[in-house]
């Protein structure tokens, strides 16, 4: 996967490509990372990437000529690599909220070009040429493009195959499928007691059956509270088991679902 980044600040990157396993694996050679700063398509002594908004109003713009080319010139490099040119995603609190499918999703993909906003924003026109997605980190104002965009590439590097050190890992996480897309259980680990506060009895029992329950129970209690949405999309999918509705149903204080009856086999009848 190749990400390409414009930035006025490129070496806040580093801590993607340098650190941690996004790090580890850029350094493996499974993602890689290149940045392009707008000033660096300017063509006047200051370099200038902004100016003032037409109609007034506070802050500057960032202005089209130098993203587009920018963009151009990361479009130019995949080409040259072999790649088809690329979605360009334009980091902005009015995009679609990235989620943990758009990660997969960017993780299944050859990646993109994603493009950092600064100051009240960018130009629309530069967006209409060049924009093929918005991405919002979430309902809040960031300073600039460039945290919501490491975010991005974090999520879905660390879903490349081979890139997390157990392989599992990812699979046990919030919002994963095998989750069923629920909220994770919580982790303890030593000591057995901290500040008078024991580890939860079945994860010290040894017994995988147990374990896995309680787990389960957890991530579906957690998830019932915080995130109720989740659990109608899992039970959409057909993802809880009886098991798990009728804890759902006590956690509720419903009556609980019936098992389900099993099936008596009537003998053919012969002729
Ligand atoms: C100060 S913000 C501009 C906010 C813009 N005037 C607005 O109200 O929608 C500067 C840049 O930060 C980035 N940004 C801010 N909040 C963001 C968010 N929630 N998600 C993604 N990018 C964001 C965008 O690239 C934006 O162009």
């Amino acid at each position: 996967m190749r990400i390409d980044v414009v930035t006025l600040f490129p070496e806040m990157f580093g801590v993607v490509r340098d650190l941690g396993v996004t790090g580890r694996a850029h350094a493996q050679g499974r993602w890689s990372l290149h940045a392009w700063n707008p000033r660096d398509f300017t063509h006047d002594i200051h370099r200038t990437v902004d100016d003032r908004p037409y109609g007034g109003g506070p802050g500057m713009v960032m202005m089209a000529a130098p993203l587009e080319a920018a963009v151009g010139a990361a479009q130019a490099a995949r080409a040259a690599q072999g790649l088809a040119p690329a979605p360009v995603a334009l980091l902005a609190p009015v995009g679609k909220r990235y989620d943990q499918a758009g990660a997969e999703a960017l993780a299944a993909s050859d990646g993109l070009i994603l493009i950092c906003g600064r100051y009240e924003g960018v130009d629309q026109r530069f967006i209409e040429r060049c924009v093929t997605h918005e991405i919002s980190l979430g309902d809040f104002v960031l300073s600039g493009g460039e945290i919501a965009a490491l975010a991005v590439i974090d999520a879905a590097v660390r879903l490349l195959p081979g890139v997390l050190n157990d392989g599992d890992s990812a699979l046990q996480d919030s919002f994963n499928d095998t989750l069923s897309g629920l909220l994770d259980s919580p982790h303890y680990t030593r000591p057995e007691v901290y500040e008078g506060a024991s580890v939860p009895a079945p994860l010290l029992s040894g017994h995988h059956a147990n374990i896995a329950r309680w787990r389960r129970e957890r991530s579906l209690a957690l998830t019932v509270t915080r995130r109720p949405e989740l659990i109608e999309s899992a039970r959409a999918q057909g993802w809880l088991t009886l098991a798990d509705e009728r804890y759902l149903a006590e956690l509720a204080g419903e009556p609980l679902p019936e098992p389900k009856k099993k099936r008596r086999f009537s003998k053919p009848k012969t002729a």
